[in-house]
């Protein structure tokens, strides 16, 4: 008679140790494997040798092996704006880099349809997403930032003409690739309150949005209505950010407001939401970000204004999850 200690014995020493519990009946061996910590090939590496070994087993006709993964409590925060161009991939690819520096483990969905601007931002551009069955792998920056991002999924320069159930199968599978480890995802919405805003609200609900805009009205009406959208899906708001504020001319030192001063910190008042922080126009951000070398990855003066807004999404974060 094959017994529970047979099977046991069969296991190589090296995969015992992850073993919680073995039971044998009318031939069919269960094993409970604590895969916690091991990322999903691993896991699946794991599986097969239990299997193998205990398939080997005499008196073993089935095995059926069952893996105990660590939960990683994944939050989700949402950076909207309501029009493009605003700055919002750049605050989200700072942000990242930023609380990846707190020491957190961070992942970047780039959402953004018409313009998925991550690869760029995070200097992945050249690299090749790939994929385990139907399930992507994050692409790793190297500033400590996994990543992946539409613009991975569609050939660039082609016009995004995807409505909505094309829309959602691409975010699916943003949302649900390998993230391993990673606790936060920082999602770069699309400008407005399309398709991707809502079924990004219907089946990944963040736990908090960024609403990022310019000072002037204009911008300010259009992020009223992002704020709205994620109100009305019962989604926090983190803050709002000021992007683009005062020019510090390089020359002669003056600081201009191209797009108005203020304005933002006003609105957020009057909406009644928390004022994050401003982020200055200034000619090193757009060099830099060009570069694929986000001023938070460096030493910069700018890092800091982004570092900023970054540690009270932690605190966010820290207070949503109790
Ligand atoms: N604070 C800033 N100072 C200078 N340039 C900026 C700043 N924020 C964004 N930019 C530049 O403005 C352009 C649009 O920013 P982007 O982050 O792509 O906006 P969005 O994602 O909202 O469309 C980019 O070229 C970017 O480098
Ligand atoms: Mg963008």
């Amino acid at each position: 008679m094959t017994s529970e200690a047979d099977i046991k014995a069969a296991i190589p020493s090296e995969l015992s140790a992850m073993v919680r519990s073995v039971k044998l009946a009318d031939g069919v061996a269960t094993i409970i494997a604590d895969a916690g910590g091991l990322g999903r090939s691993a896991a699946a590496q794991l599986q097969r040798e239990l299997e193998q070994a205990v398939g080997a087993v005499e008196g073993v006709n089935e095995v059926r092996v069952a893996l105990m993964a660590d939960k990683v409590q994944r939050q989700i925060i949402a950076v909207g704006s309501g029009k493009g161009g605003v700055g919002k991939s750049t605050l989200t690819a700072n942000l990242a880099v930023a609380l990846a520096n707190q020491g957190m483990k961070v992942g970047v969905v780039d959402a953004d349809i018409y313009g998925p601007s991550q690869p760029l931002l995070l200097g992945t551009a050249n690299d090749k997403v790939r994929a385990e069955g139907n399930t992507l792998i994050p692409t790793q920056s190297e500033f400590g930032v996994k990543m992946l991002s539409m613009g991975q999924l569609i050939e660039p320069g082609k016009a995004i003409a995807w409505r909505g159930p094309m829309v959602g199968q691409a975010l699916g599978q943003l949302m649900e690739a390998d993230w391993g480890d990673t606790e936060l995802l920082l999602i770069d919405l699309p400008p407005g309150t399309g398709d991707v805003q809502l079924t990004m609200l219907q089946k990944f609900k963040p736990a908090g949005a960024v609403v990022v805009s310019t000072p002037q009205d204009l911008a300010l009406i259009d992020a009223t209505r992002a704020i709205d959208l994620f109100k009305q899906a019962q989604v926090p708001i983190v803050g709002l950010v000021e992007n683009m504020a005062g020019y510090l001319c390089p020359d002669c030192g003056a600081i201009s407001n191209p797009f108005g001063q203020g304005g933002t910190e006003s609105a957020a008042q009057a909406l009644g939401v928390p004022f994050l922080g401003r982020i200055p126009l200034a000619m090193e951000i757009r060099v830099a970000s060009d570069t694929g070398q986000p001023p938070t990855a460096n030493d910069t003066q700018h890092g800091a204004h982004f570092a900023g807004i970054a540690a009270q999404i932690a605190q966010f974060l820290g207070a949503a999850k109790g």
